[in-house]
């Protein structure tokens, strides 16, 4: 009878020592576990303004939608740079040292400023109009390197071919734009050999911060019949404010984003920013599920769509024709 009972007693310890220790098991591995597969996602965006944000907002809504919710499976530090170039230094390094699994670059000084820290940490840049041109890749189909993401890439040409089914009588036209933003420059390129083979002229007005925008944009419109933006960072940020100097001189701007037509452009033919937000959400998945950045192909939006602006119009004295109008996407209306 002893004996067995001992033997019961001991059997029991034992297995009461295994349970104790399994029993503990589960909460250690499982905390190492988590921090070992939850990735972490660094988005960088140079400033706060509507297009950007729909872009980062459409962007998380698909990464969740396929099973990365933040929090969750992922871990989201989303850093704005306020239009400073020397806080996306900061926040590109951040990053890097952080070793992120993912770095996601909204519009193209945030890319430019990401790409220059890393050549190993998966880069996924957004909206990035001249990819090329930007310096932030060398070829469009394979990438090579680190480095994909998607383009919003537009027609100069037909954004002023719209313009004149607007405006008919248009000769000069002022280009308003930040010359350090590379995104801009390949635009506005097109624009000029464009006028030159059209006979029109183009007057270069640059800003290099959105504090120089009012003065630029007084001293221009005088000069111009209609003004011209492409997709810069700098002048979407002040749109109200060129929308205000220029309805007061009654002469149309002509913008490269539906973002600048709802506060306040004339009219553009450009792209939709959610589903480009949403195909980079898409290009995220493929690196987060252990594709190669440089694998996949840029994305260039092929889908192009007139944005009118009512209230300007109006307020400038233009009649839009019915046949823009009918073609037109989204009217806004103030
Ligand atoms: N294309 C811009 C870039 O390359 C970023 C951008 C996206 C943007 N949507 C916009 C700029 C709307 C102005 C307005 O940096």
């Amino acid at each position: 009878m002893k004996k067995p009972l001992a033997v019961m007693i001991s059997t029991f310890m034992t297995l009461a020592l295994v349970f104790s220790l399994t029993a503990c098991a589960p909460g250690k591995p499982a905390e190492t576990g988590n921090s070992e597969t939850t990735k972490k996602i660094g988005i960088v965006q140079i400033v706060e303004h509507p297009s950007l944000n729909t872009i980062r907002e459409s962007l998380i809504e698909e990464l969740q939608a396929q099973g990365f919710k933040d929090g969750e499976t992922i871990t989201i530090d989303y850093q704005n740079a306020q239009g400073d170039q020397t806080n996306l230094k900061t926040i590109a390094q951040k990053f890097v040292s952080n070793n992120y699994d993912l770095i996601v670059a909204i519009a193209t000084p945030s890319a430019q400023a990401v790409v220059s820290e890393t050549k190993d940490i998966p880069i996924l840049f957004s909206a990035c109009t001249d990819p090329l041109g930007s310096g932030l890749v060398t070829n469009m189909e394979s990438p090579g390197g680190n480095v994909t993401g998607t383009s919003d890439a537009v027609s100069a040409e037909k954004i002023v071919e719209l313009a004149k089914r607007i405006s008919p009588n248009i000769k000069t036209i002022g280009a308003l734009y930040n010359s350090s933003e590379t995104n801009s420059i390949s635009v506005v390129n097109e624009l000029k050999e464009y006028a030159q083979k059209n006979n029109m002229t183009v007057v270069d007005a640059t800003v290099t911060n959105s504090s120089d925008v009012q003065q630029v944009v007084t001293s221009l419109v005088n000069k111009v019949d209609a003004l011209f933006s492409p997709i810069d960072n700098t002048v979407a940020s002040a749109m109200p404010l060129v929308t205000q100097i220029a309805n007061k001189a009654q002469k149309p701007v002509y913008v490269g984003a539906d973002s600048m037509v709802k506060d306040g452009g004339l009219a553009t033919y450009g792209i939709n920013y959610k589903v480009l937000g949403k195909e980079t959400g898409v290009m995220a998945v493929e690196i987060l599920n252990g594709k190669k950045a440089g694998d996949i192909p840029v994305k260039t939006m092929k889908d192009m769509d007139i944005y009118l602006n009512q209230t300007t119009a109006k307020a400038i004295g233009i009649n839009l024709p019915d046949d823009v109008l009918k073609e037109a996407a989204q009217i806004f209306e103030n």
